[in-house]
C-alpha cells in the first residue's frame, strides 16, 4: 500500500501518518523530519535545508527528489510506505511518478486531510515536537502525560523553529501556491481521497482505515 499523504501544514499528516504506519506495518517517511534530523546532526544537506525552513519557504525540489527516490527503493518499502510532506509541488509528483514506473510500481491512494486556514495557526502554536523520537502533540488536544515530557521516549518537548505565526502564516501562502495544485493531479490520476481533518484525531484516523480497509 502505497500512499501520500497532502494537506495544509498542520492539518495533521504527520499525526495520522504514524497511525497508519502502526496499524498497516509500513515505513512513515516524512521529509520534514529528514530535514530536521539532518539539521540536528549539522550535515550539509541539514545546514542547505534549514535557510530554508526557517522563512517558511520549500527546500528546492533539487535537495529532495532524489533523497526520497532512493528511500523508496530500500527492502523495507516493499509492501509499501506512507510519504508525509512530500511531493509538495507539481516537478516533485512527476519526478515520483517517473522513478516509481522505472519500480513498475505507483501511488495507491492520495489522502488529503482538510482543514481550513482559520484552524490551523490555532494548532500550530500549541504544537510541541519531542527532540528524540519526532513524536508531536499539542498542548490542549493531544496533550503528554507529564507536561513537556514525550510519552514515548522520555525526552524532552520543543516549539518547532517554523511554527511561530509569521512563519505558519508564510508557510500556509507557499501551501496554497506550490502544494495545493496537487489536489488536481492526483484527482486526475483516480487516487484521491479526502477526509475533514478538524475532526478529532481518531475520527479522522477511522475516516482513513475507512479508505484503506481495516
Ligand atoms: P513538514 O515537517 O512537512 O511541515 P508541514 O507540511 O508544514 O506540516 P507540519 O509537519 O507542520 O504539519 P502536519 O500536517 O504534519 O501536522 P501535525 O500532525 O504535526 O515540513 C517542514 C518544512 O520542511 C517545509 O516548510 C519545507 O521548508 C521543508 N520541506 C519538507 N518537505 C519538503 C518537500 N517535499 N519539498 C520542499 N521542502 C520540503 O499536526 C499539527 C498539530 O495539530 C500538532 O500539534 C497535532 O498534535 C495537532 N493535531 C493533529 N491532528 C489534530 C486533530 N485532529 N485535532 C486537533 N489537533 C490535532
Ligand atoms: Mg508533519
Amino acid at each position: 500500500m502505497k500512499i501520500i499523504m497532502l494537506g495544509a501544514p498542520g492539518a495533521g499528516k504527520g499525526t495520522q501518518a504514524k497511525k497508519i504506519a502502526d496499524k498497516y506495518q509500513i515505513p512513515h517517511i516524512s521529509t520534514g523530519d529528514i530535514f530536521r534530523a539532518n539539521i540536528k546532526n549539522g550535515t550539509e544537506l541539514g545546514t542547505k535545508a534549514k535557510s530554508y525552513m526557517d522563512q517558511g519557504l520549500l527546500v528546492p525540489d533539487e535537495l529532495v527528489v532524489d533523497l526520497v527516490a532512493d528511500r523508496v527503493k530500500q527492502d523495507d518499502c516493499t509492501n509499501g510506505y506512507v510519504l508525509d510532506g512530500f511531493p509538495r509541488t507539481i516537478p516533485q509528483a512527476e519526478a515520483l511518478d517517473k522513478a516509481l514506473e522505472g519500480m513498475g510500481t505507483k501511488i495507491d491512494y492520495a489522502i488529503n486531510v482538510e482543514v481550513p486556514d482559520e484552524n490551523i495557526i490555532n494548532r500550530m502554536s500549541g504544537r510541541r515536537a519531542c527532540v528524540g523520537c519526532g513524536a508531536t502533540y499539542h498542548i490542549k488536544y493531544i496533550p503528554t502525560k507529564v507536561e513537556g515530557i514525550c510519552d514515548v521516549c522520555g525526552e524532552k518537548l520543543i516549539l518547532r523553529d517554523d511554527d511561530k505565526p509569521e512563519t505558519v502564516k508564510k508557510r500556509l501562502d507557499v501551501y496554497h501556491e506550490q502544494t495545493q495544485p496537487l489536489i488536481d493531479y492526483y484527482e486526475k490520476a483516480a487516487v484521491l481521497k479526502e477526509v475533514d481533518g478538524t475532526q478529532d484525531m481518531e475520527d479522522v484516523f477511522k475516516d482513513i482505515v475507512n479508505i484503506l480497509g481495516a
